[in-house]
């Protein structure tokens, strides 16, 4: 069987071979569930939701997964109730204050998916400190989405190549994938190779639409507030049996 790109990092545990995953990018559902299954209320789901982020993160560095992309709130999420709203903004802006430390030792870069601009203003100035702070580290780059929305990111790309067109810059015919690739927020890092969705809800709910193109999908029941780096082993193990052809025989 044909494995996927291989690629040496030195940081391996021995149990997982070479061929890893240079970006993996996860849809972390189920927070709110894994709370009720406990009684408690949802938001101690997310609350417990981000310890796993902290580990998965360190994990990609301690494997050498150079990308990881999040899904943290989605355009849509903003009909949640407001106290649960509300919560998340704060745990967001609380993250970033109390992480900054670790992800400047641990060589992560930070960047933030979606539409930054309608988030709180206290938000937004502890992730331009952040974005500021991190942006020469080179060993993770973590992207974090956060008020996002697949189908809008590929509307924002169409619309500042078409401004690009009518100042005369650049000639309609010569728009190719390459333009709209760097005109989408992920600018240009790799395409994810592995998409992570917990749960066991199997859909893409707007996430990375343009992305996710070629990408391997891994399904878990597991809730993500349940994750850990076993599961994560588990998910990029099985992506290392699938036999990635993209398109071709
Ligand atoms: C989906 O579970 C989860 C979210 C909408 C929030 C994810 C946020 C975190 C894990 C917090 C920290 C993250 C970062 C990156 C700073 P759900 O609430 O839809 O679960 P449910 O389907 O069981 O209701």
């Amino acid at each position: 069987m044909k494995r996927a790109t291989s690629i040496f990092f030195p940081n391996l545990p021995s149990k997982i071979p070479n061929s890893l995953p240079r970006h993996v990018a996860i849809i972390m559902d189920g927070n709110g569930r894994w709370a009720t299954q406990r009684g408690l209320p949802r938001i101690a789901g997310h609350y417990q939701g981000a310890e796993v982020v902290k580990d998965i993160l360190r994990c990609c560095k301690d494997w050498g997964i150079k990308v990881l992309t999040v899904y943290a709130f989605s355009t849509e999420n903003w009909g949640r109730p407001t106290v649960e709203v509300n919560f998340l903004m704060r745990l967001f802006e609380r993250l970033l204050r109390d992480q900054l430390e670790e992800m400047q030792q641990q060589g992560v870069c930070l960047s933030l998916l979606g539409e930054l601009d309608a988030l709180p203003l206290s938000l937004q100035r502890e992730m331009q400190r952040a974005i500021n702070l991190t942006c020469q580290n080179q060993e993770v780059y973590f992207n974090v989405a956060i008020n996002y929305s697949g189908r809008q990111e590929i509307v924002r790309a169409c619309r500042q190549v078409a401004k690009r067109v009518e100042q005369g810059e650049l000639k309609a015919d010569a728009i190719d994938e390459i333009i709209i690739q760097q005109s989408l927020y992920t600018l240009d890092l790799p395409a994810p190779d592995l998409l992570i969705r917990t749960s066991g809800e199997m859909r893409l709910s707007n996430f990375l639409l343009w992305q996710l193109a070629y990408t391997e999908i891994y399904f878990t029941n597991t809730l993500w507030a349940d994750f850990n780096r076993e599961e994560f082993r588990k998910a990029i193990e099985d992506y290392q049996m699938r036999d990635r052809r993209f398109g071709k025989l």
